[in-house]
Formats: structure tokens, sequence, C-alpha cells
């Protein structure tokens, strides 16, 4: 079976190892290691039916955004994520949004989903839930907020993809 290709992009700091490895191996990273590039392997059963992932966790550090293009051109689905203790960070979404429409050009659908992370974290919390839900549905895209301390979400972030997938 072809694994389904995911790239999960988004600024620096804002939680997409976490999140990655949460899904992946079900444990907590507490430590920032800047990531420069891991790929992952897991299958999923989603709806009785099984598939298999191949996630890839990009760096968010400036230094290597020249990446995003050959990672964008290769990925069939895309985790974009931003931290809901950072307003700013959602920027980088919509940028990341434009440029994988603007790669992959009208082909059809794009399997995406916006995250946002830290939800946990309540009294650092910048980013209203009304914002992001407005911001979602102008992009016509699902959104989670998710928790990868607590392992809030995280599954239905990586379900929702492969259901797009699947039929894309
Ligand atoms: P780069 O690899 O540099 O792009 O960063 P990243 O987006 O991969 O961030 P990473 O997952 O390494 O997380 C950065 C910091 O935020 C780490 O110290 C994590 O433990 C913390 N963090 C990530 N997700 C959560 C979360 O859901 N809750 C809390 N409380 N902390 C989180
Ligand atoms: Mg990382």
């Amino acid at each position: 079976m072809h694994p389904f290709k995911v790239v999960v992009l988004g600024a620096g700091g804002v939680g997409k190892s976490a999140l990655t490895v949460r899904f992946i191996q079900n444990v907590f990273l507490e430590h920032y290691d800047p990531t420069i590039e891991e790929a992952y392997r897991r299958n999923i059963t989603v709806d009785g039916e099984n598939s298999s992932l191949e996630v890839l966790d990009t760096a968010g550090a400036e230094q290597f955004t020249s990446l995003n293009e050959v990672y964008i051109k290769a990925g069939k689905g895309f985790v974009l994520v931003f931290s809901l203790t950072q307003e700013a960070t959602l920027k980088e979404v919509d940028h990341l949004r434009k440029q994988i429409y603007q790669i992959k050009g009208d082909s059809g659908p794009i399997p995406i989903v916006v995250v946002g992370t830290k939800l946990d974290l309540v009294s650092e919390r910048e980013v209203h839930q009304n914002t992001i839900k407005a911001l979602a549905s102008r992009w016509g895209l699902p959104f989670y907020e998710t928790s990868a301390k607590r392992n809030w979400h995280v599954s239905e972030v990586f379900e929702s993809l492969v259901r797009q997938m699947r039929t894309r």
C-alpha cells in the first residue's frame, strides 16, 4: 500500500513536532528541540478502512522555509499549524495556504487541515475561537484546537486529513 504523504507546516515553536510525535508515538515532547526534518510512518484505521501515512515534520525556522516548495510538491495532504498562544503565527498559516494553492494549481481540492495548538495553556491564549472560526470558514478549511500535552483532538486532525485524501 502506497503511503499518503502528509506534510506538517507552520512557524517555529508552534508545536508541529509535539503534535506529530503525539500522533505517531503517543508521547509528549516537553523539551523544545528545533526540527530540521523528520519523517515518520504510521498506519491508521479510519471508518474501518486502513491507510498508511508518511508524516513529514518540517522546520519552522526561517532559514529552512526555502524547502517548503519541495515539500509542498511532494505532499498530498497538509497540516497547517499555528499556536493559540501566539496570534502572529496565524499569518504564516495564511501564507502557507496561499503557497500550497499556488504550487498545486487548480487540479481540484487539496486536503488541508488547520490546527491551533497548546489548547491547554488557557491563560496564555491569544487567538479567540471566533477569530479562527471565521478565518477557517473564509478559507473553506476544517480546523481543530488541540493539545499535544493533554492529547486533545490530535487523532481527529489526521483522521480528517485521511478522509480528505482518500477521496482525492
Ligand atoms: P520547530 O521545529 O522549531 O519549527 O518547532 P515546532 O513547531 O516543532 O515546536 P515543538 O513541537 O518543538 O514545540 C515547541 C515547544 O512548545 C516545546 O517546548 C513543546 O513542549 C511545547 N508545546 C508543543 N505543543 C504543546 C501543547 O499542546 N501544550 C503545551 N503546554 N506545550 C506545547
Ligand atoms: Mg519541530
